[in-house]
């Protein structure tokens, strides 16, 4: 999947073990037609060969920041302003610590704090490097800024310890590299995408839900953005970092949520619906705890639950030109009940998983969906990470859905 003009990346390599598989990398890169420069740290030397990838790129490899002999060829601002895109890859936690407090003490913070160029880092360390505080709140920080990222995965890891922290593997990285050079084409579009599991309480302290972790809709969102458009994401109550560019709106019932869909419906000209909302809630809604010692000791608790209103059926019914697509969490016979549900709620796609696979679905960063189209047609995709789903499912509203469309 290369884009079709040849773009200028900077691949910046710092100290960590997976620098070995930068090679691979940069071969990619150049494969699919790209220009590549290489600029090392002084520890990223001691992980990949500076010679491997000078005859890789073709062009030189750059350390240091005031060698006169290389600042004389490529100067390290020349290098920034050269790059269309610089990717950092493994991005140790020393290193994404440097660019969030904006250090420039070696060639590549420099070229970090000196470019205007989009970012992606692809971050590789120990997994309690990359669970530390310090590390979230940066990781956090530089979100916010605009840098994108790709991985870390969960996995082996070369320090003997097991949990995320393994750099994505290249072609994950060429792939997410191709996304951030593409052209905005969801530029003044309004988004609208809801995620998360509604909450729905019982009294003061107990409630109802769907199991959802968010993730898939926060990953919709998030690739919206990127392709340029103006995206809110109304969400249940979820723990994910909100995704750069992204207007967050945060609601704990089904009634909230459909208020803050129904509110920000006129600005959308595709609504996303990935949110798990709770079909049912409970009729009354305590102010105190329910006390078990209320009750006689072999007495049960009996709870009314009302039907909660269906947002999706209720956008789809007068939807005009906005687009309206979908998700159904499935267990089993998965395709036919899609098909049912894209009948009964009238939307454009139905995007189903199958949740009852133990590696994909629900709180995982995988899934394998089926594309569901209204003519019947029916596009089954492999395990992908939720953020390659989420590029597959706006590449068909891009084609299918708005193609003509302003
Ligand atoms: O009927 P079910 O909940 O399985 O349908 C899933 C789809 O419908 C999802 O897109 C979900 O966001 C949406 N939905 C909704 N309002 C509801 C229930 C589901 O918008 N009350």
């Amino acid at each position: 999947m290369g884009t079709s003009e040849q773009r200028r990346i900077v691949v910046a390599v710092t100290g960590g073990i997976a620098a070995y598989k930068i090679p691979e990398l940069v071969r990619g890169l150049g494969r699919a037609g790209h220009r590549v420069r290489c600029a090392l740290t002084p520890e990223a030397a001691h992980f990949v060969s500076p010679l491997v990838l000078q005859t890789l790129s073709g062009e030189p490899v750059r350390s240091q920041l005031l060698d006169p002999g290389e600042e004389g060829s490529i100067g390290h601002i020349d290098l920034a302003d050269w790059a269309e895109l610089v990717v950092v890859a493994p991005a140790t936690a020393n290193v994404l610590a440097r660019m969030c407090h904006g250090i420039a003490d070696d060639l590549v913070t420099t070229l970090l704090l000196a470019t205007r160029a989009p970012v992606l880092v692809a971050p590789a360390m120990n997994v309690n490097m990359w669970n530390h505080p310090a590390t979230r709140d940066n990781v956090a920080a530089l979100r916010e800024r605009g840098v994108r990222m790709v991985g870390p995965e969960t996995g082996e890891l070369a320090c003997g310890w097991e949990g995320e922290g393994r750099m994505a593997e290249p072609a994950a990285i060429l792939e997410a590299a191709e996304r951030c050079l593409r052209a905005p084409s969801l530029r003044g579009r309004g988004v609208l995408v809801t995620a998360g599991g509604t909450v729905e309480p019982i009294d003061s302290v107990r409630s109802l839900t769907n199991r959802s972790s968010g993730k898939m809709g926060f990953a919709v969102a998030a690739e919206a953005a990127l392709r340029g458009a103006s995206v809110t994401l109304v969400a249940g109550p979820s723990h994910l970092p909100t995704p750069a560019g992204v207007r967050r709106i945060d609601v704990e019932t089904a009634l909230e949520m459909r208020d803050a869909v129904l509110r920000e419906l006129p600005d959308a000209s595709v609504v996303v619906k990935a949110a798990a909302v709770a079909d049912f809630r409970p009729r009354v809604v305590h102010e105190r705890k329910l006390k078990k010692e209320d009750l006689a000791p072999d007495q049960g608790l009996t709870l009314e639950l009302v039907r909660n209103p269906d947002i999706l059926e209720e956008i789809s019914r007068d939807r005009g030109d906005r687009v309206v697509v979908g998700f159904a969490a499935e267990t089993h016979d998965v395709v036919e009940a899609a098909r049912r549900k894209l009948a009964r709620k009238g939307c454009d796609l139905l995007v189903a998983n199958d949740v009852s696979r133990g590696d994909a679905g629900f709180d995982v960063d995988e899934n394998a969906v089926t594309f569901v189209w209204p003519g019947g047609e029916v596009e089954e995709l492999p395990l992908l990470s939720k953020a390659q789903v989420a590029g597959q499912l706006w590449d068909r509203i891009e084609k299918r859905l708005l193609g003509g469309r302003e």
